[in-house]
């Protein structure tokens, strides 16, 4: 195998997309294109990969942090010009030279792969990865001779008539002999539709050369796609969504409505999870098996365990143990532990709190800054008051507590083991073992009174 390189071109500005946020860091299915593109290229066991940044450089470069290399294109004057930046780190350098575009996210490993083999077996200086489509619109055509070998590719906006007729296009990904192409690239000018210096127009400079000149065409035209506008971008994200939910399909896990179902890339979920439509799940988020998300919840970065119910809820960065359930709407802000078999009803709001093995908190109740022992039930309306306006106090609840209906719990504040509050109480001390808490002024009852109202008919 000859040493193998790669180049990420990722410095235009993406004007199409009309966005602040640089275009090869928009995300689909909750990861940027770059990202995307450059887990496929990490298997191919590149020596260097080396990411062409411009436009937002500091961002990209936080992103990919130090696993590529950078060159810093400072003038956006076309594709080639951008591989030319990558010259004083690559251009002495024998071997393979794999060039990819940064908006190209739904390319594969395998695909990659085969590229690379297909373009090394030849022994060809250039090898472009091509595809074909009914409608080419916008791609660089390939030309072909009539050997059908190929010739050159001709942009979008320099094709005549008949070359926008073909089909065949530039997915913008090509495997290059590196000193061919860095030699071919000083010979690019910018005599064209664009004033640019197109990376592709190396390709004719090589056929002219008298050079092996390839092109392999992938079967999918729909992984090939470039994103440069926010359509191509929907369309990117239906694809990879698709892709996405077959693989889980795959993994045994059941869908009822893929299509309306959406799990960001680095998701897991076990088998006989079933997920219902509507469903949105982000992030590093892992699920458990025989779990049950329920149409309209949304779970970022938490971690779910094994049959675990979850219904019309929000979960953001918490642990639900095995057998809990949780909802309808409820809300788990970050940092919320739920130990096993944990009841959580509806309109519950946690916030930075642990609640051990069988705990319920069933309805319309607020639980932040807390530690919950097991076993202790919280009667609806139950809130924990932790903010003075200044700081957040804690509040500890032991096991086997009964917490009354209403409750205000004023923190900071202990409840003991086994101990109970009354409905309706403002409680501000602490309670010990197997004590009733309760704070709330006797009532009173005043005899016919309500006989004076109006509506008493
Ligand atoms: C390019 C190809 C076209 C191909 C298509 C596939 C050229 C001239 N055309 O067109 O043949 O069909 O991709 O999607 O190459 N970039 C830089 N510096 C620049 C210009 C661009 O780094 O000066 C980067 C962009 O960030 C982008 C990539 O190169 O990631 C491609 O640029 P883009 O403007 O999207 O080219 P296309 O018009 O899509
Ligand atoms: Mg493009």
């Amino acid at each position: 195998m000859k040493n193998r390189y790669a180049i990420i071109l990722a410095a235009g500005k993406g004007s199409r997309m009309k966005s602040s946020l640089y275009k090869v860091l928009h995300p689909v299915a909750g990861k940027p294109m770059v990202e995307h593109v450059f887990e496929q290229i990490e298997p191919l066991n590149t020596t260097d990969i080396v990411t062409v940044v411009g436009y937002g450089a500091e961002k990209v470069q936080e992103q990919l942090g130090e696993r590529s290399k950078y060159a810093l294109q400072t003038e956006q004057l076309g594709t080639g010009h951008a591989v030319l930046a990558t010259a004083d780190l690559l251009k002495d350098k024998e071997g393979t030279t794999l060039v990819i575009c940064g908006d190209t996210p739904l390319l594969t490993k395998e695909t990659l792969t085969k590229l690379v083999n297909h373009h090394e077996q030849l022994n060809a200086k250039a090898t472009i990865l091509s595809a074909v489509a009914e409608d080419a619109t916008g791609y660089g055509r390939i030309i072909r001779n009539d050997e059908n070998l190929v010739e050159k590719i001709v942009e979008q906006k320099d094709a005549s008539e008949s070359e926008l007729a073909i089909k065949e296009f530039n997915t913008g990904t090509y495997c290059f002999d590196n000193q061919f192409l860095f030699n071919a690239l000083t010979k690019v000018g910018n005599d064209n539709a664009q004033g640019e210096y197109y990376l592709p127009d190396v390709i004719s400079i090589l056929k002219q050369q008298g050079e092996v000149v390839t092109a392999y065409t992938m079967g999918s035209e729909e992984e090939s796609m470039g994103v440069n506008d926010r359509v191509a971008l929907a369309k990117a994200n239906q694809l990879m969504k698709k892709r996405i939910n077959e693989q889980h399909m795959r993994q045994g896990v059941s869908f009822i409505d893929p299509d309306n179902t959406y799990i960001e890339s680095d998701v897991v979920i076990g088998a006989d999870t079933v997920i219902e439509p509507g469903v949105m799940i982000k992030g590093n988020t892992i699920i458990g098996n025989n779990c049950v998300i329920r149409s309209h919840s949304t779970i970022i970065d938490s971690v779910i365990g094994n049959h675990v119910e979850i219904k019309s809820s929000t979960i953001q960065q918490s642990n639900i143990g095995d057998y809990s359930d949780v909802g309808p709407y409820a809300h788990l802000r970050p940092h919320t532990d739920l130990k096993e078999h944990v009841h959580i009803g509806n309109f519950v709001e946690i916030k930075n709190a642990s609640i051990d093995n069988g705990s319920k908190v069933g309805h319309l109740t607020y639980v932040g800054d807390a530690t919950l022992g097991k076993d202790i039930n919280i009667g609806c309306g139950t809130v924990f008051a932790n903010y003075d306006g200044k700081n957040k106090h804690h509040i500890t609840v032991g096991n086997h507590v009964f917490i009354g209906s209403g409750t205000i719990l004023v923190a900071p504040l202990t409840v003991e083991d086994n101990s109970m509050t009354a409905a309706g109480s403002t409680i501000t001390k602490d309670i010990s073992k197997n004590d009733l808490g309760i704070a709330r002024s006797r009532q009173e009852n005043l005899k016919n009174y309500a006989k004076k109202l109006p509506y008493n008919k």
